[in-house]
């Protein structure tokens, strides 16, 4: 790329050339967040999404994400920079397993988080996101058992706020797995004032010591209401950019893996860059497709988190 091409210039130009709107997770970096139209969690995401009507959806997230909106609004020709932006989550759930274990639980109502395949998304009765999981499951007939996929950690935090028992898919994410608390616990010494905020997909040990459990969105409301002045951030470390921004006079302190070699940001998400954002929208590839029969199985649980959210 010529030294001379100034990415941010370009990429509003060709935003207005093709009619493109830009929708961006809180994990990207900086630049890409900062070029976006729309910054926000899974699930307004996947609201905006689904209401925009913009000819052309570029996706700064990952693929489930990406192919979330695909689904939500099939007209739109959808971007992602990087089509092997994958999630772990989703990865660890391949739905031939996951078709295997729903078998042995017939009987069970299946409620998927929304970091998963859309063939997984298929094979369930409702979708649910981070920020409405509680909410998603609470609705979830009082006859009826449930099966819950991919997320072990999300899964038990909903079981515990609902009350409802779930058999739970053993997946997790790599992200949020290696926070450590020991580490955790130290750097709570270290700032006593600090309040700490985790995301949902924390194991139970780390969740243990936070003053607030909550999706993204969920998180970055909550520190910029806090009178507090110090937090502890158990997340990807891409929210803090939208934490700084709103409350520059906070001190946000990312919580720290369980070794020097691991990394609190997530591989996938970081494969989407400014630069391949550019070629992509320059290019109009890649571009996300899915084969028709799946888009149609995969709208109606996700349509029902949709109505299941308001
Ligand atoms: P949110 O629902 O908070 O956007 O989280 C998505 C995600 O991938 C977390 O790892
Ligand atoms: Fe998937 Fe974890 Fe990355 Fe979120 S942070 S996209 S759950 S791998």
């Amino acid at each position: 790329m010529g030294a001379d091409v100034d990415l941010e210039q370009e990429i509003q130009e060709l935003k207005r050339r093709h009619n493109a709107v830009i929708l961006a997770h809180y994990y990207q970096e900086s630049e890409i967040q900062d070029v976006a139209d729309f910054v926000g969690d899974s699930l307004a995401l996947a609201q905006a999404a689904a209401k925009t009507q913009a000819d052309v959806i570029v996706f700064c997230g990952v693929h489930f994400m990406a192919e979330t909106a695909k689904i939500l609004n099939p007209t739109r020709r959808v971007l992602l920079p990087d089509l092997k932006a994958g999630c772990s989550l989703s990865d660890r759930c391949p739905p031939a397993a996951f078709r295997a274990f729903k078998e042995k639980h017939p009987e069970h109502f299946v409620v998927s988080y929304v970091n998963s395949s859309a063939a997984v998304k298929a094979m369930s009765d409702v979708i649910c996101t981070s920020s409405n999981a509680v909410k998603i499951v609470n609705q979830v007939p009082r006859d009826r058992q449930i099966l819950f996929a991919p997320d072990q950690h999300l899964g038990r935090y909903v079981m515990k706020q609902t009350g409802r028992d779930m058999v739970l898919w053993p997946g997790s994410c790599i992200v949020h797995e290696i926070f450590s608390e020991k580490r955790l616990v130290q750097l709570k010494v270290q700032h006593p004032d600090a309040e700490v905020v985790a995301h949902p997909e924390c194991e139970e040990a780390v969740l243990r010591h936070a003053d607030f459990i909550g999706s993204t969105k969920a998180l970055l409301d909550y520190v910029l209401k806090s009178p507090k002045r110090e937090f502890i951030v158990v997340t990807e470390a891409g929210i803090l950019h939208q934490m700084k921004r709103g409350a520059p006079d906070k001190l946000f302190i990312p919580a720290p893996p369980d070794n020097d070699c691991s990394c609190n940001e997530c591989p996938y998400m970081r494969l989407n860059t400014l630069e391949k954002l550019y070629q992509c929208m320059r290019d109009g590839t890649p571009e996300l497709t899915l084969p028709a029969e799946l888009q149609t199985a995969a709208l109606a649980p996700l349509r029902r988190m949709l109505e299941w959210s308001l």
